[in-house]
């Protein structure tokens, strides 16, 4: 397990700290404490380019170096960021062309992080020179285990720029796709609006225009975007690949929120991190959600510097953050919950932002391990070396461990992309809000859930939801077919299956070739504004515990040869199907048309567990959060009491407390906090 600090040693030269003499002296200072702290990886370097290469071809590496040797005395590993998150200003005014147009067509100027445009050939070649450079000069060293690809990519709201590099790539990338400007007017449908056009460079960017741009131009120009930072990321892959190929590549990702396909990214590098942010969710199960959507982008081919198959927490926020407008303290003891949730969902590094509070520049005041005085008296400091002495004792066992899941979330960014477009049936539907809502329900039942593109091999789960696939393709209509054939049970629902691929909507009735799948048509679909209700009304044994309204958005559906399990009770639709359920080769396929309160989704979780013989994992209350990692016959059990009292539990076999070595069984008061359980008394290493 590796366990460490986000390091900026450029910041703690003198004047900032050392002397004239000694002016690195507070690196010696800061690997002592590292040390007290557990402190096992830095990561670094992510901001250093033009420290690294102060004037153009001039590099100076030597800094790190003497920072690497000095980890190397105390054992503790780096993982190297490369710079390109941060250009140079000599780069800026020698090549103002690298810097971002926005979609008004103003140039954003230089003097932050991201001044640049990715699809610029001088910044590429620029980036590749001194990623060559820094992967030479220190690629070798005993201490480097990964890198760190750029830095957060698409953060600051830079995932697009307008440039005129961009345009020619955004024509080549249509001409690659569409192949003829027929095609493309055809199946962007141009025709709307006349907007037809007669060559490549005639179609627009969608950039500030007196109103919508056509949809399906803007979800492919998301997508353009998208694989100009994946390839992006690919260049300098590749390079580190050829000239590291020992040491494995990420990137630090924060899931569900910058816009470029998370999914595609993960492919081309070898593991996935998390920049997490414990404090600022109202919600655990919202912080879980993004965990295992993180955790899910990867799956197959990873390659961690320790062999684990996890994913790396590369930034967990070890304080406050300065980008909201009141920026609280974390509370004592919160930070450990939420490093032990992310741990417990198959993290196997906590490397927490930042080591020390700077003393310049605008995160001067964000939360850090140490305070600006740098005393190990601090109250985060002692929070995270209690973690480090934790994750040594536990680091041994969880060796090798894995998160399994049987149910399934599907999630498709081009779906989002299209769903982010203004001119939606009912802008207060959200598809974030929507997943929670069936997220929450998983999670609060303990059931293990995993992310999924449609497109993936769905058959290792039993349980497969797919809330509000709105654009979905002809292949992944064809993928959830199979998977239901083939015996597993899809829970599809209202805006699902609206247009194609093309963001065309089908003339032979919704969902989009799945008419046949869930045995129904819709014929409408009505919408309700907030505050507005119907209600749905059950027919046969579903479990409903309460009313449950039906709000946002009803599905008009004609079944077929689907059953009714609930309809609407009032309104012109009154006794028409809202919830219905499809046998389909051996398989089932549940439709629900409309969007309903928690309690409805927690219902439909208990019927459909019952259905698909799911066992949550630990059966407690449902304020604790239960999640298992396991390996062979071993079962990690990590139980979280986020309420602010103690929960009641009942063990039915002895279970062994892995931080105390304590062994329960029958009733156990879990104090607010975590429990890290096992099955097995006597297999603690
Ligand atoms: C991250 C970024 C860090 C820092 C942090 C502040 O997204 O990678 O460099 O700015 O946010 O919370």
């Amino acid at each position: 397990m590796y366990f460490g600090v986000d390091y900026h040693p450029e910041q703690w030269v003198f004047p900032y700290g050392g002397t004239r003499e000694k002016p690195e002296a507070v690196w010696e200072r800061d690997v002592e404490l590292m040390q007290t702290a557990g402190v096992n990886v830095v990561r670094m370097g992510e901001f250093t380019w033009g420290l690294c290469e102060p004037e153009e071809g001039k590099y100076q590496f030597g800094w790190l170096k003497r920072v690497m040797n000095l980890l190397g005395k105390a054992g503790v590993k780096v993982v190297l960021a490369t710079p390109t998150a941060a250009p140079p200003l000599w780069l800026a005014r020698k090549h103002p062309e690298i810097l971002p147009v926005d979609e008004h067509g103003l140039t954003k100027r230089e003097g932050t992080r991201r001044a640049v445009c990715l699809n610029s050939d001088v910044y590429w070649n620029y980036s590749k020179r001194i990623v060559e450079n820094m992967a030479k000069a220190l690629g070798e060293h005993p201490q480097l285990i990964a890198w760190q690809i750029d830095n957060s990519l698409g953060g600051n709201f830079t995932e697009a720029a307008f440039n005129e590099d961009t345009r020619r790539d955004w024509h080549h990338w249509l001409e690659a796709k569409y192949e003829t400007i027929e095609r493309l007017n055809e199946l962007m449908g141009l025709r709307h609006w006349g907007q037809i056009v007669s060559s490549w460079d005639q179609v627009p960017m969608p950039m500030t225009a007196p109103t919508v741009h056509n949809p399906a131009l803007v979800v492919d120009w998301c997508r353009f975007c998208s694989d100009t930072i994946v390839q992006f990321v690919k260049m300098q892959a590749d390079l580190l690949h050829q000239l590291t190929p020992k040491c494995p590549v990420t990137t630090n990702l924060r899931p569900l929120l910058h816009r470029f396909d998370h999914f595609d990214v993960a492919e081309a590098i070898d593991f996935v991190s998390i920049e997490s942010t414990a404090a600022l969710k109202a919600k655990s199960a919202e912080l879980a959600c993004e965990i295992d959507m993180l955790r899910s982008l990867k799956k197959m081919d990873i390659r961690t510097p320790n062999g684990d198959t996890g994913f790396w927490v590369m930034e967990q926020k070890a304080g406050n953050v300065t980008w909201q407008d009141v920026n609280s303290l974390v509370r004592p003891g919160v930070l450990r919950m939420f490093t032990y949730q992310l741990v417990s969902r198959g993290a196997t590094a906590i490397v927490f932002f930042r080591w020390r509070q700077p003393r310049f520049g605008s995160e001067k005041f964000h939360g850090a391990v140490l305070p600006h005085n740098a005393r190990d008296t601090a109250r985060v400091f002692k929070e995270v070396a209690q973690l480090g002495d934790e994750m040594k004792l536990l680091g041994p066992s969880l060796r090798g461990t894995h998160v399994e899941a049987e149910t399934c979330i599907l999630y498709s960014h081009d779906n989002d992309w299209a769903l982010q477009q203004p001119m939606q049936p009912n802008k207060h539907f959200s598809l974030r809000e929507h997943i929670q809502l069936f997220y929450n329900a998983l999670h609060d039942r303990n059931l293990t859930v995993d992310f999924a593109r449609p497109t993936e091999d769905l058959s290792r789960y039993k349980l497969v939801f797919a809330p509000s696939l709105h654009l979905l393709s002809g292949g992944e209509a064809d993928r959830l077919k199979l998977y239901v054939q083939n015996g597993g049970t899809l829970v599809a629902t209202f805006n699902t299956g609206l247009v194609d691929e093309h963001n065309m909507a089908p003339d032979t009735g919704y969902p989009h070739d799945l008419t046949d799948l869930f045995g129904l048509e819709v014929l409408e679909f009505d919408q309700l504004p907030p505050g507005e209700e119907n209600h749905l009304t059950f027919k046969g044994a579903f479990p409903a515990s309460h009313m449950h309204p039906a709000r946002l958005w009803c599905d008009i559906i004609e079944p077929n040869d689907c059953q009714v399990i609930a309809t609407y009770a009032k309104d012109f639709y009154a006794g028409r199907p809202a919830m219905t359920m499809h046998t389909f080769g051996l398989g089932k396929a549940v439709y629900i048309g409309t969007q309903s309160h928690q309690y409805f989704y927690n219902d439909v979780v208990t019927w459909l567990r019952q259905m698909c013989n799911l066992q949550p994992l630990l059966k407690v209350p449902d304020s604790i959060e239960v999640s298992m990692r396991q390996k062979e016959d071993t079962k990690i059990f990590f139980l979280l009491n986020h309420q602010n009292s103690p929960q009641r539990i009942q063990f039915y076999k002895p279970m062994h407390d892995f931080l105390t070595g304590n062994t329960f069984s029958g009733n156990y008061d879990l104090p607010p906090g975590v429990l890290v359980l096992d099955e097995h008394p006597g297999t603690r290493t």
